[in-house]
């Protein structure tokens, strides 16, 4: 099939790619120029692991081409997908301007039948946007070229987007033109040999299902984490509780991690649409509003923690932190509670040493404003001369580091672990003072455990 991606970020990139694996014509457009050069030349505008040597078997195979040419990647696709960005506006509300620009260079330039499909996480309704504006440009020329609008939104996680694209738990196509839906059967036919995973919807059903599948997720881990203040406040451990409540099938152990906070480029941002969305019908979704306000308030509990263990003023403190990322395996930086941790320590007085072994050159920007920061090329070297560790993303090699080295090159043997990495009762017993999040045990707790480990 002939396939036309606009919009070469996260999402398009990875499908894009993983189409054109499967033996499609795939082309991949968009207005940043820069991003388009860098995918030419062979490099990578973004870290996903597994993604480069895909992207460099299907362009040498000839299956996946980049452009900026508007005109010739309308030209090219039957099916175009748009993929491109979707931010919140001031309101949180999704700004639709790139979505709309996208749909109307189709209409602006389609000479033959186009299936246009929504993959950018869109707003109930954003399709009969979609499709008004195709409609105008092709009406501004006089054309009667027929096209259809589908909803396809995307499920894939960043950090393991091409198996989450290549192995789908199902796939959802929002669509009421019969041409269409066949177009799309037998385009995810191949994703979909040994069971049934397509759901065929309408538009509207299908728009909404992704908003609230982010929104159900990032529940899960706002009410996590709030359990976990009032485990530290009662004296209970949040993973003891993790655990006996993740067992139950109705509950399962996903998303149930507390931690510093969710963040990234789609739970903060669909989360504030649907709140949107629902005031803008006169409606307050009183749980999402409350799951974001839980949120805000978990972002600040890791700097919260090291201040009141300095007693407040952080002035004269060096502080490493480990992980930039908004999660491992992903070098996007977009709402990371490390942002707020690292701004915060160092309002607060602080010098930061920080490492992570992917996201410091996204980070770096980001973080230009903040001066007495220091980026570090290696874990350890964070933590020379540094008062505590602060631990914020969960990368693999942070799970299990030379604690001996840790105590050796930090001043004060001080972890405080926003992802919960560790046991309390092995830092305990390797004179590291531990804090992490929700893990209030009782006074004599840890004792208690390593007699039971040793009965
Ligand atoms: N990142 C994720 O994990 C993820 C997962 C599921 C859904 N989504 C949704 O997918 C959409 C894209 O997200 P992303 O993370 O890939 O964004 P991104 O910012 O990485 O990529 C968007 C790309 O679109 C390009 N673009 C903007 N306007 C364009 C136009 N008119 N024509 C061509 N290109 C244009 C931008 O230059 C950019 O490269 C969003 O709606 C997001 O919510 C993202």
């Amino acid at each position: 099939m002939k396939i036309t991606i606009i919009g070469t970020g996260y999402v398009g990139l990875v499908t894009g790619t993983c189409l054109a694996e499967m033996g499609n014509d795939v082309m991949c457009l968009d207005v940043d120029a820069a991003k388009i050069r860098t995918l030419e030349e062979g490099g990578m505008p973004i870290y996903e692991p597994g993604l480069l040597e895909m992207v460099q078997r299907n362009r040498s195979a000839g299956r996946l081409r980049f452009t900026t040419d508007i005109p010739a990647a309308v030209a090219h696709g039957t099916l175009q997908f748009i993929g491109v960005g979707t931010p919140p506006e001031e309101d949180g509300s999704a700004d639709l301007q790139y979505v709309l620009a996208a749909a109307r260079n189709i209409g602006k330039y389609m000479t033959d039948y186009k299936v246009v499909i929504d993959k950018s996480t869109v707003p109930v309704g954003t399709g009969e946007k979609v499709k008004a504006a195709v409609a105008d440009e092709l009406a501004k020329r006089g054309s009667t070229v027929e096209f259809a609008v589908v909803s396809n939104p995307e499920f894939l996680k960043e950090g393991a987007a091409v198996e989450d694209f290549m192995r789908p738990d199902r796939i959802v196509i929002g669509a009421d033109d019969e041409r269409a839906i066949l177009l799309m059967r037998a385009l995810y036919s191949p994703f979909t040999r040994n069971r049934d995973r397509l759901l065929v919807t309408d538009v509207r059903s299908a728009e909404f299902t992704k908003y609230a599948a982010n929104s159900m997720l990032a529940t899960r881990i706002s009410f996590m984490n709030e359990l976990a203040l009032l485990a530290e406040k009662v004296g209970a451990d949040i993973e003891m509780v993790r655990k006996g409540i993740g067992s139950d099938p109705r509950i399962g152990y996903q998303f149930l991690y507390a931690g510093a906070g969710y963040g990234g480029s789609c739970f903060p941002k669909d989360v504030k649409a649907l709140v949107s969305a629902g005031a803008s019908v006169g409606m307050k979704l009183e749980v999402l509003t409350a799951v974001e306000s839980a949120n805000a308030r978990q972002k600040a509990v890791l700097p919260d923690k090291v201040s009141t263990r300095f007693g407040g003023d952080l002035k004269g403190r060096k502080i490493a932190v480990w992980g930039l990322a908004f999660k491992p395996d992903t070098d996007d930086m977009r709402e990371a509670p490390s942002r707020v941790v690292i701004e915060t320590l160092i309002k607060r007085g602080a010098h930061v040493r920080v490492y992570d072994p992917v996201a410091a050159e996204a980070a770096k920007p980001l973080l230009a404003h903040l001066d007495n920061l220091e980026f570090c090329e290696q874990q350890n070297e964070a933590l020379q001369g540094c008062d505590a560790l602060v631990i914020v993303t969960e990368w693999k090699q942070f799970k299990s580091p030379d604690f001996d080295t840790i105590k050796q090159l930090l001043k004060t043997p001080i972890v405080f672990d926003g992802r919960n990495l560790y046991d309390p009762a092995l830092m305990e017993a390797m004179g590291i003072e531990y804090y992490g999040i929700g893990r209030g045990l009782v006074p004599g707790a840890a004792d208690q455990k390593k007699a039971g480990a040793a009965a």
